[in-house]
């Protein structure tokens, strides 16, 4: 995936599942196209296929597990995820956490198939083991601030920077993002300022009252 990059996690909000997913995608699409800025999509693995065929944007699972395909009731093998069309998946994002052995052998199977990888690291700490497995982004979230409205960006700058320069240090080919309450362009713009190539968000535009309007600022911080 194409950096600055805005990764829209869709989560179970409600408003972006079912059919609404769908919608929100085709919105999404439109603002990336508009905006001519990298957008990816995490939605739900239930419309995960359906968004796949729907949009042409690259779109991720929010989880995988290391299992192979086969009678796996429940699990999502990376093969699953690869042939609903995905170009990826988040993994251990903090309301899905994985014990380290686990993330370490999944990011190794996702990139065996030729799936990106997203792994979440809640602290700069986090991070430095995380970006050891060679994902092929690391997005760093403090889960103190994810879905509220103070962004990382501002609440804690200093992880952001830490997290870029040891990503840096460990793994020079991992891309860094940062995310958890980024609402505006200007967010957007600060997380390209302390050096990361780009966010992960959700409430900002799943929950807003005109998630179009909402993407559409956003995007802006990305302009140059
Ligand atoms: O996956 C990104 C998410 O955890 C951030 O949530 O609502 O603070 O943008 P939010």
């Amino acid at each position: 995936m194409e950096t600055p990059l805005l990764i829209l996690n869709f989560k179970a909000y409600p408003e972006a599942v079912g059919p609404r997913a769908l919608e929100l995608a085709r919105i999404a699409e439109e603002e990336s196209e508009a905006a001519a800025k990298a957008v990816a999509l995490a939605p739900f693995i239930g419309d995960l296929a359906q968004i796949a065929d729907g949009v042409d944007l690259p779109v991720l699972a929010q989880h995988c597990d290391d299992r192979r395909g086969g009678s796996q009731t429940g699990w999502v093998p990376p093969e699953a995820v690869r042939a609903a069309g995905a170009a990826g998946t988040l993994l251990n994002h903090a309301e899905r956490p994985l014990p380290e052995a686990t993330l370490r052998a999944t990011v190794k199977r996702c990139d065996a198939l030729g799936l990106e990888t997203v792994v979440c690291a809640t602290d700069t700490t986090a991070a430095q083991s995380m970006a050891a497995m060679g994902p092929t982004f690391l997005a760093v979230e403090p889960p103190e601030l994810i879905g509220g409205n103070v962004s990382v960006t501002s609440a804690n700058p200093r992880i952001v920077q830490e997290t870029v320069a040891q990503v840096a240090r460990i793994n020079p080919d991992v891309h860094t993002l940062c995310g958890a309450g980024i609402k505006t362009g200007a967010d957007v713009r600060r997380a390209l300022e302390l050096g990361t190539e780009g966010v992960l968000l959700a409430s900002g535009v799943v929950k807003a009252s005109t998630p179009r309007h909402a993407l559409a600022e956003l995007l802006t911080g990305f302009e140059t």
